[in-house]
């Protein structure tokens, strides 16, 4: 079947309460039209094209940089007005045009394939993808006559009371074909919003005797629609509950899972624990066996086996090495490369710097821009001075360097193998491999300075 998709996305949001476009909300880390984009991909359309707001460039400029053809709603007047503007720019596209709102960010290919199948096979007209719905609130009500066919879409500020309790609900996609395309434009306006509901596409092929079918084959979840805050909150729990039950039959274990969030985009190996309170964003992989301490964030990185990430540590965008232990209270920032067996204890700071396999970082630290060699011992209060006040400079520590606690490296400086750099140094140039660095200014001793300090005190010196 030829298909064309119309995602309604111009919409004001008034209901969010935000200066962000409804739209461009993010669930789970992504905006929630990507998230339905993606999913509209998945059925091979033809075409896919965005009904967006004139006044929310930066929705445009996202759906083009990810190559969907957008138009302009000029007047934002209803759903109605919305394909409206939609239409005229699928002009000469001779095939079914699937309708779907951009703030139903759940919406599974699976249930909108169906759907299009239904739509064929019964030559309908109009199809209408509808649901039950245990709170119907907010949504419109499918209407049928007696024998079961359907009527028409009644929105809740047009319900009477009675049939506020209908529990069929309108999911916001349609499937139309050119008879039904040509009837929205005779939408008429709601009196009571002053808008253009494309629901009523139904209630006018009905009366004209097109083939109009309402398929009940939608889940409550899969059709949340985001209106307001909290249900992009509930949203957003829905999704996450099945990354993680995913994640749980994989053999993940997790010991508070109601607590934690992971992207759907992430990986996690069996037999991984992870704690309360832990962010997994982005496209992170995390190995077989890791331990993921509570208070733990990571983002966009890769964690190899048995990787120990102890508490209240972030990680981004950055890789480690099978075995290594990080934290607790450690950061690493991008494009930090930690081997394997490495250890970065409490309050290390790592920012674009390769650490190689087996260094030990334990406390107190910060390593920037530098290139550290294997087995490296940095001691505690180590910092790399790689930031002149105009630029970035490196340090480079060959394998087996030993770092005394409290050292200064002023970058660009370069330490060979198996150097030494004694404790409390601040080293200016570079060291030969196997040298003792030291640059300490003498220490000094004054005897008895206490006890002749207080005689003068005494007498009133
Ligand atoms: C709509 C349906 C309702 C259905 C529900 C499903 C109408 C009149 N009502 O209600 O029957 O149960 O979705 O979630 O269609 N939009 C535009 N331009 C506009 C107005 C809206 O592009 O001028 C877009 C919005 O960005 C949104 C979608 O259309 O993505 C739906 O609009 P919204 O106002 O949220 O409709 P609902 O009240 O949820
Ligand atoms: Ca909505």
């Amino acid at each position: 079947m030829r298909t064309a998709v119309v995602l309604l996305a111009a919409g004001l949001g008034t209901r969010m309460k935000s200066v962000t476009p409804k739209v461009l909300h993010g669930i789970l880390g992504k905006p929630m039209i990507l998230r339905i984009i993606e999913s509209l991909r998945k059925l091979r359309p033809e075409r896919v094209l965005a009904v967006v707001n004139p006044s929310h460039p930066a929705v445009r400029e996202l759906l083009s940089a990810q190559g969907v053809e957008t138009a302009l709603q000029r007047r934002i007047a209803g759903t109605a007005g919305a394909v409206r503007a939609g239409l005229p720019v699928l002009s000469g596209f001779d095939g079914t045009v699937l309708v779907l709102n951009g703030d139903t960010p759940l919406v599974s290919p699976e249930t909108l394939r169906k759907f299009l199948r239904r739509h064929e096979r019964t030559s309908s007209d109009l199809s209408v993808l509808s649901f039950t719905a245990s709170n119907p609130f907010s949504y419109g009500r499918i209407f049928r006559d007696d024998s079961g066919r359907a009527l028409r879409i009644v929105e809740e500020k047009d319900l009477d009371r009675s049939q506020k309790a209908l529990d069929e609900v309108n999911a916001g996609v349609y499937a139309l074909g050119s008879r039904a395309a040509a009837l929205v434009d005779r939408i008429r306006m709601n009196p009571k919003k002053r808008e253009y509901y494309l629901t009523d596409v139904l209630e006018l092929a009905v009366r004209r005797g097109l083939r109009c079918e309402v398929f009940r084959i939608g889940s409550e979840t899969e059709f949340q629609g985001v209106n307001t805050m909290a249900d992009l909150a509930k949203v957003e729990s829905i999704l996450r509950d099945e990354v993680i039950s995913r994640l749980m039959g994989s053999g993940v274990r997790f010991f508070d899972p109601g607590s934690v969030i992971v992207h759907p985009e992430a990986r996690i190996g069996r037999d991984t624990v992870v704690y309360p309170n832990v962010c997994i964003e982005g496209r992170t992989a995390v190995g077989q066996g890791a331990i993921i301490s509570p208070g733990v964030r990571i983002v966009d990185s890769l964690l190899g086996k048995g990787v120990a990430v102890l508490d209240n540590t972030l990680i981004e965008n950055s890789r480690i090495g099978d075995h290594s232990v990080i934290g607790p209270c450690a950061h690493l920032r991008p494009h930090s490369i930690v081997g394997r067996g490495v250890k970065i204890g409490n309050f290390v700071e790592i920012k674009k710097s390769t650490l190689s396999d087996g260094v030990k970082a334990s406390h107190l630290s910060y390593i920037g821009d530098a290139s550290v060699g294997r087995d490296v011992n940095i001691g505690a209060g180590t910092i790399t001075c790689n930031y002149d006040g105009a630029h970035k400079h490196r340090t480079v520590l060959g394998d087996g360097v030993f770092v005394g606690s409290d050292t200064q490296f002023v970058a660009p400086v370069e330490i060979g193998r198996n150097a030494y750099i004694a404790a409390g140094s601040t080293i200016t140039r570079d060291v030969a491999p196997f040298s003792l660095a030291l640059s300490r200014t003498d220490q000094v001793e004054i005897s008895g300075w206490v006890k002749k300090r207080k005689r003068k005190k005494a007498k009133g010196g």
